[in-house]
């Protein structure tokens, strides 16, 4: 009894404070359509998003491209004289001048290169893994080569034999079934016989990728994308774009055609935080833009590159290329329009059809630049802007305002820009929570004649604890989702809207929050994920209003709503955000809809500690809660929990 007290005192003295609240739906009154683009995703390769993440290869540098060469490799010999290695540079400038040449004087296979993978190889039991390697034998041997997979132990749990090298380069592959799982694990590649034989490009996939494409994507990450069936996919990121400077910028043309050609790159966030940096964060390009583009179409979202506008990051070395050097990033910007769309007899549109994909990939949108400012940018984006247009008028320009959700750089792009015809402007607001709540009517106000509003890159920022997830809290959730409700009821301008980033791997990651933290063998969905799926899977077709006392409700007494309707099934929904620490009562009053006879959906995403997150070792702590609710009069009651995400789904009859 004791215990439960206070616990009961709460409830009572906090809901006394609240009086019941009148809202009304105009239902039948649709004010706006809601773009099918409204919520998508921003894919980065930060925290391990690409390498080491959803591009499934399990050995890291792979074809020892790395500057230092065997960096994520070890050797283990009992003597120089029985093995031994060389790194060779053929120094013919190609994509993959360098492999490893293996001299060895032994029979009993106590010579090995263990690779370490990305922070540990993830394998599960019972699951088939493709191994690959290039090789040769320049004068004959009986070298063989013993793969084995190994856990942290390094306790064999899987192994296969590579054997007959031949004396010219060759593709070996085998399968290899784990018999057991590891989080951790490490390949072995244990040489016996003897002589010299030359390897390349060692590869590992699990089978089980993505729609089970050899060389693909981690099926369980790209599940979690495909669940919040986004409107778009914004790649390859954010500042990746840009680089530290303009040689570090992504390119790309270096990141189609065949796999193994594509040219190593580091990655920016390899050495962007001294106290999270990476060392061994390179971006191999197994991900490249033909394969985003075949995402983006699986997933039924509208791709949308970002491509560098001749400019490197400005918070790094802020190096830009002269204005009579500009063509070549304008033309790379005509030619992946012709790579995603041309016909195959074209030069670009002959490569997507080698690789694949004769079909076009019918890209609609194309951003340039990421968070640039000042006159550098727009004195490039006129020149890109004009480019693309006259080759492509129906192309839909994304444009950027800068790094920051207001002030000086803000207001100097939004008013060049609306002189220009980009079709969005992307914002970008990384903020604490307290500014999203009280940006909730953002933009309501907001010009409604220039370009529309791409939401590009957000994310509350709230307080954390060591643990990796810890970040994404609920109150952060709570926060985006009442500034969403905002987005929402703004949707005649705000056509585009995002989070990020997108992924973090909880032993490897840089920045933080991140909509979805994984391992090497799983994945956990933060509370804001959860938000992002309920704004997502309840989008809607038109906005409709609710207005309590004939104003919108977007923060007066913690209370934050947007309601939609979806045409095509005739339900209206509606979306409630409580940031009180006490339950609210709701008179909803349904207007101008016959309700059909079928029971309403209620999801509700609740807790009472603002600070509580799911965890790969707990990621069930916070997930939305769904029951039926009927409803027969077009006024109800709704109790709103304390600290809450409410979506109420009701269907009508339109006879
Ligand atoms: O999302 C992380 C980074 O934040 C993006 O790369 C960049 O655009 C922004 O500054």
């Amino acid at each position: 009894m004791k215990k439960i007290f206070p616990i009961v005192y709460f409830f009572i003295s906090c809901s006394a404070a609240f009086s019941q609240r009148k809202l009304t739906v105009y239902a039948g009154k649709p004010v706006a359509s809601i773009a099918p683009t409204m919520w998508g995703v921003f894919f980065e390769d930060i925290n391990f998003g690409a390498d080491g993440g959803l591009y499934a290869e399990l050995v890291k540098n792979r074809s020892f491209e790395f500057p230092t060469a065997m960096m994520g490799w070890r050797q283990t010999r009992s003597s120089y004289q029985k093995g031994r290695f060389l790194i060779i540079n053929k120094s013919d400038n190609s994509s993959n001048s360098r492999f490893a040449r293996i001299t060895i004087n032994n029979t009993e296979g106590n010579y090995s290169l263990t690779n370490d993978g990305f922070r540990g190889i993830g394998v599960h039991k019972d699951k088939q893994y493709n191994f690959s390697i290039l090789a040769r034998a320049e004068k004959p041997t009986n070298i063989k080569i013993r793969v084995q997979l190994v856990n942290y132990a390094g306790k064999e749990i899987g192994t296969t034999t590579i054997e007959k090298i031949g004396n010219s380069w060759e593709k070996y592959t085998a399968n290899i079934v784990a018999t057991d799982s590891a989080q951790r694990g490490k390949l072995n590649l244990i040489f016996e016989g003897e002589g010299v034989i030359d390897i390349d490009i060692v590869s590992l996939f699990p089978r089980d990728t993505w729609k089970n494409r050899p060389g693909g994507l981690r099926n369980d990450l790209v599940q979690k994308i495909a669940d919040l069936k986004p409107g778009f996919i914004r790649f390859p990121g954010g500042c990746i774009v840009e680089g530290k400077d303009l040689t570090n910028r992504y390119q790309w043309k270096t990141t189609v055609g065949n796999v193994d050609d594509r040219k190593l790159l580091m990655n920016r966030w390899n050495v962007e935080f001294p106290g999270r940096s990476a060392p061994d964060y390179y971006q191999s390009f197994g991900l490249g833009f033909y394969e985003y583009f075949l995402l983006a179409e699986d997933l039924g979202a509208e791709p949308l590159p970002i491509l560098n506008c001749g400019m490197a990051c400005q918070f790094n070395s802020g190096e830009v290329v002269a204005m009579d050097e500009l063509q070549p990033y304008i033309d790379d910007a005509l030619d992946l329009i012709e790579f995603a769309n041309g016909s195959i007899n074209t030069k670009w549109g002959k490569l997507r059809n080698d690789m694949g994909h004769p079909q076009p990939f019918q890209l609609k949108f194309l951003g340039v630049g990421n968070e640039q400012w000042e006159p550098q940018y727009i004195e490039r984006y006129k020149v890109f802007e004009k480019a693309i247009l006259s080759k492509y008028p129906d192309i839909k320009i994304v444009s950027g305002s800068g790094p920051f959700a207001e002030g000086e750089y803000f207001n100097y792009a939004w008013n060049e820009l609306k002189q220009l015809k980009p079709e969005l402007i992307d914002e970008h607001y990384y903020k604490p929570p307290g500014w999203f709540f009280s940006n909730a009517s953002r933009y309501d106000n907001y010009e409604r004649t220039g370009p529309k509003v791409f939401a590009g890159e957000y994310a509350a920022h709230s307080k954390d604890n060591p643990e990796a997830e810890s970040r994404n809290n609920w109150e952060s959730a709570l926060a985006e989702a009442a500034f969403m409700t905002g987005l929402e009821r703004n949707a005649d301008i705000v056509r585009m809207c995002s989070y990020a980033p997108l992924f973090a791997h909880v032993d490897a990651w840089q920045w933080r929050p991140d909509l979805i933290w994984f391992d090497n063998l799983s994945t956990v969905a933060t509370p804001n994920y959860y938000v992002q799926k309920l704004f997502s899977n309840n989008k809607g077709t038109h906005v409709v209003t609710i207005l309590e006392d004939n104003k919108v409700v977007a923060g007066k007494d913690s209370l934050y709503c947007s309601a939609v309707i979806d045409k095509q099934k005739n339900e209206l929904i509606i979306k409630m955000v409580n940031n009180a620490p006490a339950a609210q009562t709701i008179e909803l009053n349904l207007d101008g809809i016959k309700l059909a006879k079928t029971d309403a959906i209620l999801q509700t995403l609740a807790t009472n500690d603002r600070y509580s997150y799911n965890k790969l070792s707990e990621p069930d702590k916070l997930k939305p809660q769904e029951k039926k609710l009927p409803v027969r009069s077009n006024k109800l009651d709704q109790t709103l929990l304390p600290y809450s995400v409410t979506v109420l789904k009701i269907s009508y009859s339109v006879k």
